[in-house]
């Protein structure tokens, strides 16, 4: 493994074995209440799993506020978690009526702009970790970098990482500045980061890569009439079996079997299916297994 430069060790950049996601925790899902979510940030870090995942985005530019509610009450919660945020996606939404299509933006203004709002909404003068949403097309790396350097200069930003990025994009940036994690979609019906090089990349650098829709968005778990859906939960159900586990705790142990440490983002804002999460840590499924896995997914033998 080659030492990231930016950081003495790995061990520097922390994470938990599991994110919480919010994506769906207001508008663009379950709606919940001030306490609800109040209950569900305790119980998650009584849990130990104290990363929240946000993005400037989430509930068309709402959910960070209402997350945000929360610390403003329980000012004694800030200190006790960890939050990653993200920016560089411009949505149309009423929430941002300057934007007439959407678009990609990853410039020194823009960064600056978002971190400030999500500083507001979230109720806290620092962000532990802001992603790159996602690539502009436009992007300067240097530009990127000085808007970085100024952020954490500034103390508003601890850390800084990517996120949906090519290996060749990555590189342009890890060129310039040290980037501490790289998320992406990695689930066992999105396998792409393990054929793509994001993976090998993450373990070259020691960077541990977070897995966003971990449960491929909760598809398994309803009856389907899709052949490879189907076997795959067949073998989800023997393996469960086998190790007296739930569908999305085999999910999480096909994922964690990787040596790239890959830190899922879970996705359910129920307590319950969080505890059930950390639970298949216990689990340690076998080389042959991951592969019947994977075999049920692709649909063939591999090659
Ligand atoms: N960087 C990016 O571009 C990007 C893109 C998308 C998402 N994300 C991040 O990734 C996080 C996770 O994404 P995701 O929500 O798609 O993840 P996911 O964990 O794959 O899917 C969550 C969905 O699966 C359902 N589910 C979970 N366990 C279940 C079970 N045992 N039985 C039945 N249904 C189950 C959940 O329902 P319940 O709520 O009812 O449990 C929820 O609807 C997001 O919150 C966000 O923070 C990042």
């Amino acid at each position: 493994m080659l030492q990231n430069r930016n950081y003495n060790s790995l061990e520097e950049y922390k994470l938990a074995p599991f994110m919480i996601g919010t994506m769906r925790m207001g508008q663009w899902g379950i709606r919940m209440k001030e306490s609800e979510i109040e209950e569900f940030i305790e119980g998650c870090i009584a849990l130990g799993l104290i990363d929240f995942d946000h993005a400037d985005i989430y509930g068309s530019y709402t959910t960070e506020a209402d997350f945000g509610a929360v610390l403003r009450k329980r000012t004694d919660l800030r200190d006790q978690m960890r939050i990653t945020t993200k920016c560089g996606i411009k949505l149309v939404s009423e929430n941002r009526p300057e934007h007439r299509i959407k678009s990609y933006d990853l410039s020194k203004d823009h960064i600056k702009q978002s971190v400030e709002s999500s500083l507001l909404a979230l109720h806290t003068d620092y962000i532990d970790t802001l992603l790159l949403h996602r690539p502009d097309y436009l992007l300067n790396p240097h530009e990127i970098a000085e808007s970085f350097t100024a952020l954490k200069k500034e103390g508003k930003v601890k850390y800084f990482g990517v996120s949906n990025f090519s290996v060749s994009q990555f590189d342009l940036l890890q060129a310039i500045f040290p980037l501490c994690t790289h998320q992406v979609e990695i689930s066992l019906l999105h396998r792409e980061a393990f054929e793509n090089g994001i993976l090998d990349q993450c373990q070259k650098w020691g960077i541990r890569p977070t897995a966003w829709s971990p449960l491929g968005g909760g598809i398994l778990f309803s009856p389907s009439l899709d052949n490879k859906i189907k076997e795959v939960q067949t073998i989800i159900a023997e393996l469960g079996e086998k190790y007296n586990a739930q569908q999305d705790q085999v999910l999480l142990a096909w994922l964690r079997k990787h040596p790239a440490a890959i830190v899922p983002v879970l996705g359910s804002s129920q307590l319950s299916r969080i505890e059930s999460a950390k639970d298949s840590l216990k689990i340690k499924l076998t080389h042959e297994e991951w592969y019947m896995l994977w075999q049920a997914a692709i649909g063939t033998e591999i090659a």
